[in-house]
């Protein structure tokens, strides 16, 4: 029988490292919930010491997850586990994943300690960890850059003190395939008691081989691999878990291993993902680009006309993409609209469907064909805006190539209505100085991106901005068939979360 590999997703902390990340509570819990769908076996839902908020949304993932180990990140510090465990403790499946460096230069530089010290505070903290909960995984950072022979001591101390799971990570992305794998038979042929653990992997792509790493540990006997949707993570990235899944699928001749993910469920958690974090999948990305479908030159399309298995060697269906789905048009009723969000794996609660389908509604006015990734977008947006302090009334703008554009705006927030005008080179920079009349504080706009979300004239644009308030950064998101609109929307998105963020620290 196939052997069976359990995947870990760090989308939730790896991948919140991405620069210019930063997911609240509400988004962590709707990732989560997806990759409960997905099918992974367990979910880095954060790194609980670094902030209150991240606690809370460790809390609030651990809460929400039914079958998958739930696990918060803690160096091998005691009030690092403290808030590891304060996170996850209501999890029905919690654990605790601590780690500590092993590599001559990371002990040098950054932790300044001995080999011995390095042994001695592996076996205190992975024992205090197993105080509060059964599943303890230990990483040794920087293993494939770590002396061989110590890094064994330090897994046979991590095993001793009561480690379920020994990580190997490579954590600049430094190795090779073939010297990783030869690290995982080593470990498993050194270490004494490592059959008594699971042995898992997590590899950085900064060299482009976080996947073929993971796959080769995973050929030589690994029992976990830790990845990401879309390889988001620090720096380069971590190994992308859609293409290690459909690697192990697709060639399911060569690896024989059985996985639990339900590969229908790739698309939805990749364009969430995308959509939730701001970062854009590259075109040309394998599997959930736009492109790793498309065939554009002459003799592929006749190919594929032809015989699809010319130039496809995985379907489209296989990762739950369904292109011009048309779903609903103007004319549909409440009743439709909530069977195709049912199709589409959402309950919305009775509120939140009421404000949708006026959503819905209202675009089906202006947009001739309303398709699956229309409502996806404004399901999506309806997520990542759920308590806005501020909120758009209507604007007007006066723009050309020969005007100064000028925009008025007006506000809601709670029973008072503001109204501001402004003038701006173009009419979104008109529009979001006139934003920021109206909130009555400056913020910096580091990055702005507008993609469409479906083809034609009329699609909709997805604006995701990431702006600076008092050193800190926040993201915005909004979608409307008005690109200008869509604009403000995702300035007013990131400005209510500034203003949140302030409130709290203030104490209100
Ligand atoms: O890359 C790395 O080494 C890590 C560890 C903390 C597992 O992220
Ligand atoms: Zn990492």
């Amino acid at each position: 029988m196939a052997r069976r590999i359990r995947i870990l997703d760090t989308t939730l902390r790896d991948g919140e490292q991405t620069p210019g990340v930063s997911l609240n509570i509400e988004e962590k819990t709707a990732i989560a919930r997806q990759l409960e769908a997905l099918g992974v076996d367990a979910i880095e839902a954060g790194f609980a010491i670094t902030s209150k908020g991240d606690l809370e949304a460790v809390k609030a993932v651990a809460l929400a997850i039914e079958k998958c180990v739930v696990t918060s990140l803690a160096r091998a510090v005691k009030s690092d586990i403290d808030a590891a465990w304060e996170a996850v403790r209501e999890a029905k499946k919690p654990g605790i994943h601590t780690f500590i460096a092993t590599s001559d230069i990371h002990m040098k530089y950054k932790l300044r300690m001995t080999e011995e010290e390095v042994i001695q505070k592996t076996s205190e903290m992975v024992a205090y960890a197993k105080k509060y909960t059964d599943y303890v995984e230990f990483s040794a950072e920087d293993a494939s850059r770590s002396r061989k022979e110590f890094l064994y001591k330090v897994y046979e101390a991590a095993i001793e003190a009561g480690a379920l799971m020994l990580n190997v990570p490579d954590t600049v992305g430094y190795t090779t395939p073939d010297e990783f794998g030869a690290l995982i038979r080593d470990i498993k042929a050194n270490v004494r008691g490592i059959d008594k653990v699971g042995i898992s992997v997590h590899c950085h792509n900064d060299l482009g081989l976080a996947v073929a790493n993971s796959l080769s540990a995973i050929m030589n006997g690994a029992d976990l691999v830790e990845c990401t949707i879309n390889g988001i993570g620090e720096r380069a990235g971590n190994a992308a878990l859609e293409e290690i899944v459909m690697a192990m699928d697709t060639r399911k001749d060569f690896y024989d291993i059985e996985h639990g993910i339900n590969t229908m469920q790739i698309n939805r958690t990749s364009n969430l993902v995308s959509s939730l974090t701001g970062i854009n999948v590259q075109p040309n990305k394998a599997i959930v680009g736009k492109n790793a479908f498309a065939h554009e030159s002459g003799i592929h399309q006749h190919g594929v006309m032809a015989e699809k298995t010319t130039y496809e060697i995985m379907t489209p269906e296989s990762i739950g993409l369904k292109h011009n789905d048309m779903v609903l048009g103007k004319h549909s009723g409440r009743h439709a609209f909530e069977d195709k969000l049912r199709e589409m794996g959402y309950d919305l609660a009775k509120d939140d469907l009421n404000d949708a389908f006026i959503k819905f509604k209202d675009l089906a006015d202006k947009k001739k064909q309303v398709l699956s990734e229309d409502i996806e977008a404004l399901v999506l947006d309806k997520m990542m805006s759920p308590n806005e302090i501020f909120e758009l009334d209507s604007y007007q703008i006066n723009s050309g190539n020969k005007l100064i554009a000028t925009a008025t705006m007006k506000l809601k927030k709670g029973s008072e209505t503001i109204t501001e005008a402004a003038t701006g080179d173009g009419p979104v920079d008109a529009a979001l100085n006139a934003v920021e009349r109206c909130i009555g504080f400056p913020m910096e706009l580091d990055d702005y991106k507008i993609k469409a979300v479906t083809g034609g004239k009329d699609a909709m644009g997805e604006v995701n901005v990431m702006v600076r308030k008092d050193g800190r950064r926040f993201s915005g998101h909004g979608v409307s068939t008005d690109i200008i609109e869509a604009s403000i929307r995702a300035y007013l998105n990131a400005a209510n979360r500034a203003y949140s963020s302030s409130a709290a620290k203030n104490g209100e």
